[in-house]
């Protein structure tokens, strides 16, 4: 297989170019680091594919830095959807609109949508608007694994497949963005996120939620194993004891569990549990446990987000 020496930089000019000359970089942004391309050009986004492991048929999100991009990039914007916009962007909603001829078939796996988003770490808007050019950029991750919240998960991902690592801050947020299916008459969720549906349907009342195995729209990267680590995950409710022998065991949760795990990590709220999630899983990888258990919450808020995460991680 093809190995390509990966730099660590920290200088956006350096990674910027790179980007514009059709090579794939690794950025921050404040929900995971993505995995960068040009949008624009076929072969730099089948690269994308390749280093990712990525299925052909899993679209890709198209990053940008300015809202005129979006003119350029979609049509036929409802007005729902630019209220979205104006309430989120920048920040970690991701909106699917009817694509323009500037995207080309294989970012968007043939569909004739696509999803824009737009960033709000400092750094991934100033990487954007130094390339130029609109970003597809999936989580930095071997399909199938956690998401890369830190730049060192990528190095382990994906050191030798990219050309450029470009090193900032561990994610904020630490689950993907929100995901609004905005091509209909009403906006429909389709992939819960840091912006929760309660803020939305303040902005959005009308807004509908898919639920997997009901039919209807939902994003083609829901049907596949996700965030998964080697573990298994199951779930603990607050005081109950695990199934299974608790050697080689790891326990993350609000509430101290009723058992003594090999490995655990008690987060201070809903938001400092999602922000560590993924990098608790590959910390429990590294460390060869075997079972992971994790406390559910409420699936309100930032719950909804996160009960779809450990599902997910569950193989549901
Ligand atoms: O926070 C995020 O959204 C991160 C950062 C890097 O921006 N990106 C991310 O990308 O999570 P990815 O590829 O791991 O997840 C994107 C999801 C997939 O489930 C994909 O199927 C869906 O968005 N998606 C992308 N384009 C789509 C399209 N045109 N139609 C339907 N679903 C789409
Ligand atoms: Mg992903």
């Amino acid at each position: 297989m093809l190995q390509l020496k990966t730099l660590v930089t920290d200088k956006v000019e350096e990674a910027a170019g790179l980007l514009a000359a059709g090579q794939l970089v690794i950025f921050p942004t404040e929900t995971v680091y993505g995995l960068g391309a040009d949008a624009t050009n076929p072969e730099a986004v089948s690269r994308i594919f390749w280093a990712k492991q990525r299925p052909a048929d899993n679209p890709l999100i198209v990053h940008i830095w300015d809202y005129a991009q979006v003119e350029q990039l979609a049509h036929s914007v409802p007005d729902y959807a630019r209220a979205l916009m104006d309430e989120f962007f920048p920040g970690p909603l991701t909106i699917l609109l009817p694509k323009t001829a500037a995207i080309p078939a294989i970012t968007t796996a043939g569909s004739d949508k696509v999803c824009l988003r737009m960033p709000s770490l400092p750094l991934a808007l100033a990487l954007l608007k130094a390339a130029g050019r609109p970003i597809a950029a999936p989580s930095a991750n071997i399909s199938g694994r956690p998401s890369p919240t830190r730049w060192q998960d990528c190095l382990e991902d994906m050191e030798g497949r990219v050309a450029a690592i470009l090193t900032g801050p561990e994610a904020s947020h630490g689950l993907e963005s929100t995901i609004v299916d905005c091509s209909g008459p009403r906006p429909i969720l389709l992939r819960p996120g840091a912006i929760t549906l309660e803020q939305l349907t303040l902005v959005a009342p009308g807004i509908g939620v898919v639920r997997p195995g009901q039919g209807g729209p939902v994003t083609p990267g829901m049907k596949y194993r996700h965030y998964a680590p080697q573990a298994r995950v199951l779930l603990l409710p607050p005081g109950e004891l695990p199934v299974t022998s608790i050697e080689n065991t790891a326990y993350i949760g609000l509430t101290p569990p009723a058992f003594k795990p090999t490995y655990s990590l008690i987060a201070s709220s809903p938001e400092d549990y999602a922000r560590q999630l993924f990098a608790f899983f590959r910390e429990c990888d590294r460390r060869g446990l075997s079972f992971i258990y994790a406390e559910p919450i409420a699936p309100t808020g930032l719950g909804r987000a996160l009960m779809n995460r450990l599902y997910k991680a569950m193989g549901e």
